[in-house]
């Protein structure tokens, strides 16, 4: 067996601080001991660090914070190289810049480096898992979990399934995208650490033929994930109620071919009137919630409060290329600030949780990953002041672990990862160049 300890700062949350607010453990000098990519045990150093010491080696993180590596719950992996690109508004930025670059995933030496650049760049950010756009090539997608399994990332993934309103080069073709879902379901789902999706760009983009192939997808696989965006705009909203006239709400669209379920993640979910607030929490659906994106593209102001007590599991995803930065800190950051101005308050435990097990609980991977009890696989990240005086001097005079947490969030970003593992293996070390 293959066992090793890590020593410092340790930090996470065992349910929704929120709720409970005695949820989350914060141990000052904590040991956490991994074998074969599991977590062992976790304790306070100084109860077991003499029987331990001779028997595995320890990486100390004495100065340091180590939590659970971070979740995001929404990204488009196809969009990496175009993240920043300006638009007046989401559906110019998708006809602008986000349909000619994933027009370039037809080919699959394109796919391929993207994927991993952008896995590179997750890890560099300290983010483990993910719910992941490829585009609607089918070679994307199986190209992006082809690299995630050679690096043992437990990721998640679904060819997207569009079919109208967006260039030929992106459409699926005859079968509406059944026969490459079918395809890439029986290789990935369940291979290795990867899960399938079954994802649906937006209604916008598909026809009530292929709306009701996803319908078919769904009642195959109950326990697949269905992911999707849902109220970003109020021009997307327009759109889509005016190319599905006959339903009430933009949720009806998706509730009318039976889509929303406890297994749906909705992104976005802004402008959402009572009545949609109210069946999302009915059926158990998940809110992502991508602050950054949504301050770039002007979309609205997401009140994670507001769901959260009619009932809706929240999480938080980075969007990118729509978001602007791959940092769950930094959308940790964008969160507490667009709840503030929305009158909203966050704080930095449920934060945290929100990044790491909520976005587990939001993927339904939480059994696996998202917080360190034992058995569950050893995915954590070890932060830092990553050399910013300023930075340290704050985490310094920090008299509490919410001060802590709160300097992280607030501060944070790519620059404060010092380390990344996933299933107990290094997989990101900063380099002292990068200070
Ligand atoms: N709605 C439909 N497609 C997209 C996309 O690629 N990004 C965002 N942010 N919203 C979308
Ligand atoms: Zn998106």
């Amino acid at each position: 067996m293959k066992e090793f300890a890590v020593r410092g700062p340790i930090f996470h949350t065992t349910a929704n601080p929120a709720k409970d607010s005695n949820a989350w453990i914060f141990l000052d000098d904590g040991l956490m001991v991994v074998a074969d990519g599991r977590i062992k045990q976790i304790s306070p150093a100084d109860e077991c660090i003499r029987s331990i010491e001779n028997a595995m080696p320890v990486y100390e993180y004495p100065e340091c914070l180590i939590c659970p590596g971070f979740v995001d719950t929404h990204i488009h992996y196809a969009q990496t190289r175009i993240i920043g690109s300006p638009a007046p508004g989401l559906l110019e930025w998708l006809e602008n810049h986000t349909f000619p670059e994933e027009l370039r995933f037809g080919d699959q030496d394109y796919a391929s480096q993207v994927a991993v650049e952008f896995l590179d760049e997750l890890l560099r950010n300290g983010t483990t898992s993910a719910l992941a756009y490829p585009t609607v090539h089918a070679d994307s997608c199986n190209l992006f979990f082809e690299e995630s399994h050679r690096l043992g990332l437990r990721m998640l993934a679904g060819k997207v399934l569009m079919n109208c309103n967006a260039p030929v080069g992106l459409l699926d073709g005859e079968d509406f995208g059944m026969g490459d879902s079918e395809r890439l379901i029986q290789k990935w789902h369940g291979n290795g650490r990867q899960s399938y999706a079954i994802t649906l760009r937006f209604a916008c983009t598909s026809t009530v033929e292929q709306m009701k192939i996803c319908t078919e997808l769904v009642n195959r696989y109950p326990e697949m994930l269905f992911h999707t965006h849902l109220s970003e705009t109020l021009a997307e909203i327009k759109w889509v109620l005016s190319l599905y006239h006959e339903y009430q709400d933009y949720l009806a669209i998706y509730e009318g071919f039976g889509l929303v379920s406890e297994h749906s993640i909705f992104a976005h979910c802004i402008h959402l009137s009572e009545s949609e607030c109210e069946r999302l929490a009915d059926f158990g659906a998940t809110a992502s919630l991508c602050p950054t994106s949504n301050l770039f593209l002007g979309s609205g102001l997401a009140q994670p409060n507001l769901l959260a007590e009619h009932g809706i599991p929240i999480s938080l995803g980075t969007d990118v290329g729509g978001g602007t930065s791959f940092s769950m800190l930094q959308t940790m950051q964008e969160m507490y600030k667009v709840a503030r101005l929305g009158g909203e308050n966050l704080d930095a435990f449920e934060l945290f949780y929100l990044a790491t097990l909520g976005g587990a609980r939001a993927l339904h991977i939480d059994e696996h990953v998202g917080s360190f009890d034992s058995g569950k696989e050893a995915d954590f990240v070890v932060l830092d002041s990553g050399g910013s005086k300023l930075i340290q001097q704050k985490l310094e005079r920090s008299k509490s672990i919410e001060e802590l947490l709160f300097t992280y969030v607030i501060l944070g970003s790519a620059q404060n990862v010092k380390e990344t593992w996933s299933m107990g293996r290094r997989l990101y070390q900063r380099s002292s160049d990068s200070l």
